[in-house]
């Protein structure tokens, strides 16, 4: 058995990562290493809690002792957990720089000390900063350039992985991703909150102009990615991931209104994002002629399958909505 930790493993990512890892890893054991913020959803594993290959741990990134303790015996680590919502970022930035940078610091530590083979650090386009109308998308070569505190904890949690590989020799290799969508996002979410309050007829809030432009990724197609990285990425590099589906945000959401058949009066123009980044755009071509990977879900497929998805599970999203969820893992866990 090949036994793997990953952090952050309750989260939207998390979630359709081991539950694509357990179906197709049969040999591997995994470890979600999760502290349950607001994000971190257990009921969304539900269905996996007990599979054998399956153990979930309760702890902080940050709390050294209890990183140690799950990472005993692991053969690597997909380090995942992370503060990932921009405008909380923008609200609060301490709790960012906190899980995002020093809880990344402390993984490497750990990592050094387990003789970990393989860290993967899972990050973000967001890094690059932002593009022009005109510019050609991101190559893995862009200069490092965040606009937000969440983009600059995650480029900090960059920076110190490739340092720990460059002075320690620690085996690890990061990967970005573009913007995801799919199942079990929580819905603060562009994707799901306008398939949320579309349903509810809601109004959409649309920051500024809506002509921001997002890479759009279905979630199965990074998680098949972050494995092929982990498995067969070189190490010390950085693989880009996009969906090679750049859309402005205003044409995303009349789509999606009109796949429910609801009216585009319900968008509805609110106050821009601050520092609100224009364009992100991916160039995948190293992952592919490495690695073979290539996105394999179009987007005018699986973004119907997405709104299905939240229309059909209408338990789970107001079991989020309500936080109910949050009452879950105090029944099923208790902290370890
Ligand atoms: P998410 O917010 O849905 O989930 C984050 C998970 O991390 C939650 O389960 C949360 O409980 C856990 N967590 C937070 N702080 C923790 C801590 N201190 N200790 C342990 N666990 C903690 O995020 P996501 O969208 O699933 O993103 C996962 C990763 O992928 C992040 O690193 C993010 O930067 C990266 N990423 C996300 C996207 C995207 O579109 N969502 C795109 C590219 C990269
Ligand atoms: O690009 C990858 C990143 O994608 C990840 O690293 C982040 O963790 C993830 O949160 C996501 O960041 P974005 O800020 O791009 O995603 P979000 O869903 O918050 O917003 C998508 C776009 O839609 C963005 O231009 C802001 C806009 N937006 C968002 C919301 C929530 C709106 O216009 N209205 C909204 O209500």
């Amino acid at each position: 058995m090949k036994k793997v930790m990953i952090t952050g493993g309750a989260g939207f990512i998390g979630v359709n990562l081991i539950r694509y890892i357990l179906a197709e890893k049969p040999d591997w054991h995994i470890i979600n290493f999760d502290m349950l913020t607001y994000a971190g959803n257990l009921a969304s594993l539900a269905s996996v809690e007990k599979n054998p290959n399956y153990t979930f741990v309760r702890g902080d990134v940050t709390d050294t002792d209890a990183v140690n303790r799950a990472m005993k015996d692991c053969w690597g680590v997909m380090h995942l957990a992370a503060e990932s919502h921009v405008d909380r970022s923008i609200d609060d930035p301490g709790p960012f720089l906190n899980t995002n940078v020093i809880g990344t610091q402390k993984l490497l530590d750990a990592a050094r000390g387990h003789k970990i083979e393989k860290f993967l650090q899972v990050s973000t386009d967001e890094v690059y900063g932002s593009l022009s109308k005109d510019d050609p998308p991101f190559t893995e070569d862009n200069h490092l350039d965040p606009n937000s505190p969440y983009s600059a904890s995650k480029t900090s949690g960059d920076l110190l992985a490739k340092a720990y590989h460059a002075t320690y020799g620690l085996p690890v290799v990061i990967s970005r991703c573009s913007n995801n969508y799919g199942p079990y996002q929580f819905p603060e979410k562009l994707i799901p909150l306008l398939i949320n309050n579309a349903k509810q007829d809601k109004p959409i809030p649309v920051y500024g102009d809506g002509m921001q432009v997002r890479d759009w990724i279905y979630v199965t197609d990074h998680c098949r990615g972050l494995v092929d990285i982990f498995e067969k990425g070189r190490t010390g590099e950085v693989y880009n991931l996009g969906g090679n589906s750049e859309m402005y945000n205003l044409d995303l959401i009349k789509l999606v209104l009109k796949e429910m058949k609801k009216s585009e009066s319900l968008i509805t123009f609110v106050k821009d994002r601050l520092g609100h980044d224009r364009r992100y755009a991916m160039d995948n071509s190293k992952i592919t002629s490495e690695l073979g990977w290539e996105p394999q879900f179009k987007f005018e497929d699986a973004i119907k399958m997405t709104v299905n998805w939240y229309l059909n599970n209408l338990d789970w999203v107001n079991q989020v909505i309500s936080g109910d969820y949050l009452e879950y893992y105090k029944r099923q866990y208790v902290e370890r």
